[in-house]
């Protein structure tokens, strides 16, 4: 097939894709979206009618307020209707449609060769016995758990079992440090924690059990201590088994390697040791749409992450929707979304929404790169994938290997790709294109976020012609909105604020414990609608184009900092008076950070401090944070009221002397001097 020439060229969908497509053509995704939004009533409550409701919605099915000046901000969606989403997840899919023998996961362990199956009824066996370890253990119907757990099937059982009882899982990413750790554990007050003992990343080594103590030593250390710390064996778990793969099978490095693993007895509990006795049959929690099903953190502009809220109901049936529609799911897919459960992507995509749907999926512990980069393209043979969906900084990465590790395994099976988590550039987007998906699978790049629960701006497969970099067009029942600063709408090409004029199931309802926080962050500046943090053009065929973010954010390798949050991180180190953090392009991870440190008096910047400085931020937050370039700034641009001139740093950080306006400069020598003394490499 010809391609049309790049840049603003449209690609179509491919036509042999619209046979048996839920959404055929443009005109159809047309139809639906003018349907979803003259009747929502009757589109939500047709995708709901899939699901088993214990009681139907009382009231009306939807009320919100969007409008800050109007009184509080709320959203409810189907209020009064009671259900309880494992069990829509699991018993209804055992059940009712008698996938029980289906796979629900592949797992792929990091090293390859290490693998299993779980199939949905032995998923629902899982689920019900930790279910009922946690109800043992005291946990009810609104309590918060931890979860602090590598890409393993007890992650799944973890999360499903506590939506089973009601209780809201809040999962922290293992990537992230004892310090992140702590301040989660402490800001939803969770009462217990679950974790493994160790897992590989790569060829490293991460003992998670000797850091999730470190946190709750802080915990208790702040007066909070944890009940309960439930430890799965995972990275020792073969020597659980007799006659396991020990023996079989060449030594995996995560086969048979018993960690030494820091023990509480007053606190820790093997996870195998407590459901061993455990009944598999567990009655669920009857929710009402609204309760909470889970607090997820994602950071904040202030450097205090947000406890983003999701809902029972709305939750559910958006995620199962947008999978269904996005991916075109069909009940033969193989489906692989490599994001983490700790991100999520890795909650509505990995988890709720494809197992909503029945799919199997892939569930891959490891890294794109490891043993060799073409492990994701072996995996996708091994295991037929259809469906596969990754983030841009994978895509680039993988890039710089060439075609040749892809092009030496067959993806004969790929039929739709995806991409989320920051703006795609061109170069990549063409190159998934052509090499993974050889010019006959469609790229779909959703736009969404945390707080938005599941895909808002997406491409479907089967029926939108595609721009490389663009969103594309709203999901059903969502009405995006460009405003200018002034908050006017902005009509036809335009480019401005990414907002939405009104909610979808899917939309987050508050933030953990601060309402008030909710509010301002994401209703104040524009009252009447969402406000995204990102900025958007429109383009005269209609596209959405994401910008990027307009607030004190920035996305590296796909996940959200905010520049206060490491700021604080760095002037927690002893020597440093004032630090400003500024986002600075980066090939592979898409933005990268580049700090500015002003020293007390009596400091020396030397290489060590500079390590110090490094590890302060990968101890503070995690390694996703690891500052790639810290520049000793003697002084700072400031105006004469005191404010940091960001614009001005990130000028600096990029050696380019097109500053724009500095009148505002307190001291403009302070310019130079940054300019002389910039870091030329990362060290
Ligand atoms: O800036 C946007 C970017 O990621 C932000 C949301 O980050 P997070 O809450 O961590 O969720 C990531 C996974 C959904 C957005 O505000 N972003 C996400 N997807 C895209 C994107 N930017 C451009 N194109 C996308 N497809």
């Amino acid at each position: 097939m010809a391609l049309p020439a790049e840049g603003d060229a449209l690609f179509p969908a491919p036509p042999s894709l619209a046979r048996g497509a839920h959404v055929p053509s443009l005109a159809a995704y047309r139809e639906r979206y003018r349907r979803s939004l003259e009747e929502p009533q009757e589109f939500w409550g047709d995708i709901a009618k899939e699901f088993y409701w214990r009681t139907q919605p009382s009231g009306s099915f939807l009320k919100y307020n969007f409008d800050v000046t109007k009184g509080p901000i709320f959203i409810e969606w189907m209020k009064g209707a009671t259900t309880n989403i494992c069990y829509n997840l699991l018993d209804r899919n055992v059940n009712e449609k008698k996938l029980g023998d289906k796979i629900a996961f592949y797992w792929e362990g990091n090293e390859p060769g290490d693998s299993t199956v779980i199939s949905y009824s032995e998923l629902l066996h899982q689920v019900c016995q930790f279910a009922n370890v946690l109800r043992a253990q005291g946990v009810k119907k609104g309590d918060r758990v931890s979860i602090y757990m590598p890409m393993i099937v007890e992650l799944v059982v973890a999360m499903l079992a506590c939506a089973r009882i009601g209780a809201l899982h809040s999962i922290v990413f293992a990537g992230f440090s004892a310090e992140s750790l702590c301040e989660r554990i402490l800001d939803s007050n969770c009462s217990l924690l679950i974790t493994a003992d160790a897992f590989y990343r790569g060829d490293k080594l991460i003992n998670l059990k000797q850091i999730a103590d470190e946190a709750l030593q802080k915990c208790r250390d702040k007066d909070a201590p944890l009940r309960t710390c439930i430890v799965v064996k995972h990275l020792g778990r073969e020597a659980l088994v007799s006659g396991g793969r020990c023996g079989k099978s060449p030594p995996l490095k995560r086969l048979c390697q018993d960690v030494p693993t820091p023990w509480d007895a007053g606190v820790d509990r093997w996870w195998h040791e407590l459901v061993k006795d455990a009944s598999k049959e567990c009655e669920p929690e009857w929710c009402d749409a609204e309760d909470e099903l889970f607090v997820l953190y994602t950071s904040g502009s202030t450097g205090k992450p947000k406890g983003v809220v999701h809902t029972v109901g709305g939750y559910m049936i958006f995620t199962a929707a947008t999978f269904k529609y996005v991916f075109d799911h069909h009940p033969e897919d193989v489906y692989w979304c490599t994001a983490d459960i700790g991100w999520i992507t890795g909650h509505s995509y990995l988890t709720y929404g494809p197992l909503a749907n029945g799919a199997t999926s892939v569930l891959f512990e490891g890294l794109p790169i490891y043993p060799d980069v073409s492990r994701m393209w072996s995996i996708v043979d091994k295991y037929q994938v259809t469906k596969f969906y990754t983030a841009p900084t994978a895509i680039r990465l993988l890039m710089k290997f060439g075609d040749e590790p892809v092009k030496k395994h067959s993806r004969k099976s790929l039929k739709v790709l995806g991409t989320v988590g920051e703006p795609i550039n061109p170069e990549a987007w063409l190159w998934y294109y052509r090499v993974v998906g050889e010019e006959r699978c469609p790229i779909v790049d959703t736009f969404w976020q945390t707080e938005t629960g599941g895909h808002v701006l997406t491409p479907l497969p089967a029926a939108t012609p595609m721009k490389p970099g663009s969103a594309t067009f709203p999901f059903f029942g969502v009405v995006p909105a460009i405003l200018d600063e002034c908050g006017e709408e902005l009509e036809g090409e335009a480019e401005g604020y990414l907002v939405f004029k009104q909610p979808w199931p899917g939309i987050m309802r508050t933030v953990y414990g601060n309402h008030e926080r909710f509010e301002t962050t994401y209703f104040k500046k524009f009252p009447g609608y969402y406000v995204t943090g990102d900025g958007c053009k429109r383009d005269k065929d209609g596209y959405y184009w994401i910008t990027g973010r307009i607030d004190d954010m920035l996305n590296v390798s796909g996940h959200l900092l905010s520049t206060a949050e490491v700021e604080s991180a760095l002037v927690g180190h002893a020597s440093v008076a004032e630090a400003a953090v500024v986002s600075h392009p980066h090939p592979v991870k898409g933005e990268c950070l580049y700090c500015f440190v002003t020293l007390r008096d009596g400091h020396e910047f030397t290489k060590a401090l500079r390590d110090e400085l490094r590890n302060q931020v990968r101890e503070k937050i995690g390694p996703i944070a690891t500052p790639d370039y810290i520049q000793h700034a003697p002084g700072l641009p400031k105006t004469r009221s005191g404010k940091i001139m960001r614009r001005i740093l990130r000028q600096i950080a990029k050696n380019d002397r097109e500053l724009g306006d500095t009148s505002t400069v307190a001291d403009p020598a302070v310019i130079s001097q940054l300019f002389q003394q910039r870091c030329e490499a990362a060290e």
